[in-house]
């Protein structure tokens, strides 16, 4: 095995900023200023007019029988499903309309309630007018298809993969003495042209360009996989919905994603462009728990070497954390498998055999 002069990275996830995060007040008469802030709610977009409001614990809104906002929600329903109004002259200024039908109000300084039923003149006084203010802009590939939905977000990827990076790249990296390609992709690849949604097909057959290409041009590809059902970090990145984390919270999601490293290890293993399977980018601690993640570690690495005793298993270093060396032994034990720290390939063990290192 060579050494890697370069890692190259391809993006699969793109820029495109869709949905506002709204921190909200309101002023109403009597009073001389009555400002509630309603603090960083979350928005789950369904379509352009439709929300479900999530609080940060995770938990969604919803309104009782009494017209009082509770969050006590872990999935949202009928009855956690707001319509958000903007107003046309100023898309700041919005009203939220609760599944009760009613619109939400600052009743108090201290207080929202969802019994609002006049109309608006979207004047200052008006306690079911809010501003929104959009404290953080989050993006990635579970917002793009999300906001563009499957037609136009299916035709908008397939144009930006068309020419983002195509032979010619390949070309152009071996012409300058690179000869390996780091190339990421989100877990929905496994699933076909169909994915679960908001998440449109069409991956899969780039990476098998990729693979192509390399095997033409004499490129290595590393395969990893950037994107876990549930995030594995906050990050657009990792097609966080809302930048919730929450990869490895059930034994299902790590074994659905044992299967998506499966899928890959026996679609490529045979191929000579292989060079590592990396089964996770940029865990990020605490969220990614330690033992859940050498679980997951052991499984996907058992999951590769069911189809291909050569190929690298790259795993990752923790983000966030005091010790770098907290999986090192662990790694060090399992033949063939390298660590990566912080985005550079740090160590690897084969067979103990120093030639086999990849250096950077
Ligand atoms: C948005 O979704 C809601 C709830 O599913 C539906 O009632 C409404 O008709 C949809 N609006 C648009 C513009 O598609
Ligand atoms: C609705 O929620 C409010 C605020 O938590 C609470 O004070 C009220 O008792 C609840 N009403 C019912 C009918 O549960
Ligand atoms: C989807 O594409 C159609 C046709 O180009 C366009 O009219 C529509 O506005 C697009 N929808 C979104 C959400 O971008
Ligand atoms: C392919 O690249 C490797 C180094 O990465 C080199 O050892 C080998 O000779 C190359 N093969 C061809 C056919 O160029
Ligand atoms: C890879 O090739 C070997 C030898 O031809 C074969 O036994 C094995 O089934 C192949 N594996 C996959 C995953 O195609
Ligand atoms: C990690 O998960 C294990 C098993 O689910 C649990 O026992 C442990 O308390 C967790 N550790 C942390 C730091 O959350
Ligand atoms: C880091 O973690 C490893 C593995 O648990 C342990 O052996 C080592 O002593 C730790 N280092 C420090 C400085 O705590």
């Amino acid at each position: 095995m060579g050494s890697i002069a370069l890692l190259v990275v391809v993006c699969t996830s793109s820029s495109w900023l869709l949905l506002p995060h709204p921190a909200a007040a309101a002023t109403a008469p009597k009073l001389p200023v009555r400002a509630v802030n309603l603090g960083g709610w979350l928005l789950w977009r369904i379509n352009e007019t439709t929300f479900n409001l999530r609080v940060n614990g995770g938990q969604f809104w919803g309104v009782n029988s009494t017209g009082a906002l509770v969050a006590t929600a872990t999935t949202p329903g009928q009855s956690e499903t707001f319509q958000l109004m903007r107003r046309d002259s100023d898309k700041s200024r919005v009203r939220i309309r609760a599944p009760n039908g009613f619109f939400l109000q600052a009743k108090t300084m201290a207080s929202v309630t969802a019994d609002y039923g006049q109309n608006t003149k979207w004047s200052d006084n008006d306690p079911s007018v809010f501003v929104a203010n959009n404290v953080g802009g989050l993006r990635g590939e579970y917002q793009l298809c999300n906001g563009y939905g499957i037609a136009n977000a299916t035709q908008v990827l397939m144009n930006h993969r068309n020419i983002f990076i195509t032979e010619r790249d390949f070309n152009f990296m071996v012409s300058s003495g690179l000869n390996a390609v780091r190339v990421l992709v989100g877990w929905w690849i496994a699933s076909g042209d169909n994915p679960p949604p908001p998440f449109v097909g069409g991956s899969l057959q780039f990476l098998d360009k990729a693979f192509s290409w390399g095997q033409k041009y004499n490129i290595s590809v590393i395969v990893t996989l950037h994107a876990l059902p549930g995030s594995q970090n906050p990050y657009e990145h990792s097609a966080t919905r809302d930048g919730s984390q929450e990869w490895g919270n059930t034994d299902a999601n790590i074994a659905q994603t044992v299967q998506v490293i499966d899928f890959l290890a026996k679609r490529y293993a045979n191929n000579t462009a292989l060079l590592a399977i990396e089964l996770l980018n940029e865990p990020l601690a605490p969220g990614a728990n330690l033992s859940v993640l050498m679980k997951y570690y052991q499984d996907g690495y058992n999951a590769v070497r069911r189809y291909t005793p050569a190929s690298y298993v790259i795993m990752s270093n923790r983000l966030n954390i005091a010790n770098q060396t907290e999986i090192l032994q662990f790694v060090g034990s399992f033949d063939g498998a390298v660590l990566d720290v912080l985005d550079l390939v740090h160590s690897v063990k084969h067979g103990g055999r120093q030639e086999d290192e990849i250096s950077f």
